[in-house]
């Protein structure tokens, strides 16, 4: 039996970059309580199959669900494109139908009528996110008329989660993925920044892209999207408590967890240890 009284709202990530999402959450909706997971023990996601991807993002909106969540945002674009469908579909009716997991796909997708001018957009993300093919299918329903071009960038994550985003050596990757997507087509001007941890790097692709196109960061927009959420849904609304309070929990050991998540969130963090 899932608990019913209010709780938190659940973050959800592979690892840490759904952080930056929790942040800018935090910055619109202080008053929420937050519950961060971060499956840190078995990140990244990015180069697991399909049916991987599915098993551990609904064991870990499970863990939220028993820990008095019910609302989880999926804070991580291949969690989002791998999984979000068939929990919300397959999953969440057997669980609990009143309960609710949203992504970061929609909301980024929807946002790029306001950006683009000439319609030409190209995605950045894992491989897993890419290969799925989410990004061009929903930006094809929301806008038929524009043009998608997407690269998945496998050494993004790696070099994020080892705290090499700003070493040289982090250059070379960053020109490789973002000129491979220029070669495409190079008259994109609105570039999506496709996965949760791509906001370190964002000095270098900034540097790197030099003005050529609009960089798309997901943070501000889920949260606009979630506090238009909970306005439109004042029921969900109730069922989330509000004393401005968040916890953070990881697969791996928490103080590995906190050492990189306090770069990621500018502030000191205590974390608890979670088995999925
Ligand atoms: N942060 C996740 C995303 O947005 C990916 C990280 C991973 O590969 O686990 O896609």
């Amino acid at each position: 039996m899932l608990p019913s009284s209010p709780g938190a709202i659940g973050v959800f990530d592979s690892g840490y970059g759904g952080l930056t999402i929790l942040r800018e959450m935090r910055k619109l909706l202080p008053e929420y309580d937050y519950m961060y997971l971060g499956d840190n023990a078995r990140a990244p996601y990015g180069t697991r199959s399909f049916d991987v991807v599915y098993q551990f993002t609904l064991e870990a909106v499970k863990s939220l669900f028993e820990r008095g969540c019910h609302l989880v945002v999926l804070a991580c674009n291949t969690a989002s494109a791998k999984a979000l469908r068939s929990i919300q579909q397959k999953d969440l009716p057997g669980l609990d139908s009143s309960r609710r997991v949203l992504g970061v796909v929609i909301p980024t997708v929807e946002a790029l009528g306001g950006i683009t001018k000439n319609g030409n957009i190209g995605v950045l993300g894992t491989p897993g996110t890419i290969s799925s093919g989410t990004y061009d299918i929903e930006i094809a329903k929301f806008f038929p008329q524009y043009r998608t071009v997407s690269v998945a960038c496998p050494m993004w994550v790696p070099l994020v989660e080892n705290k090499e985003f700003d070493s040289p050596g982090a250059d070379y990757f960053v020109e490789k993925y973002v000129e491979e997507l220029f070669a495409q087509e190079p008259d994109i001007d609105t570039i999506v920044l496709g996965c949760t941890h791509y906001p370190l790097l964002i000095d270098k692709i900034s540097r790197q892209v030099a003005g050529r196109a609009a960089i798309v960061t997901q943070g501000e927009l889920v949260a606009v999207s979630l506090k238009d959420y909970l306005h439109r849904h004042p029921e969900m609304d109730a069922k989330c408590t509000k004393n401005g309070t968040c916890t953070y929990l990881t697969t791996e050991n928490p103080v590995k967890f906190t050492e990189l998540a306090e770069i990621f969130l500018d502030a000191p963090i205590a974390a608890n240890h979670v088995t999925l």
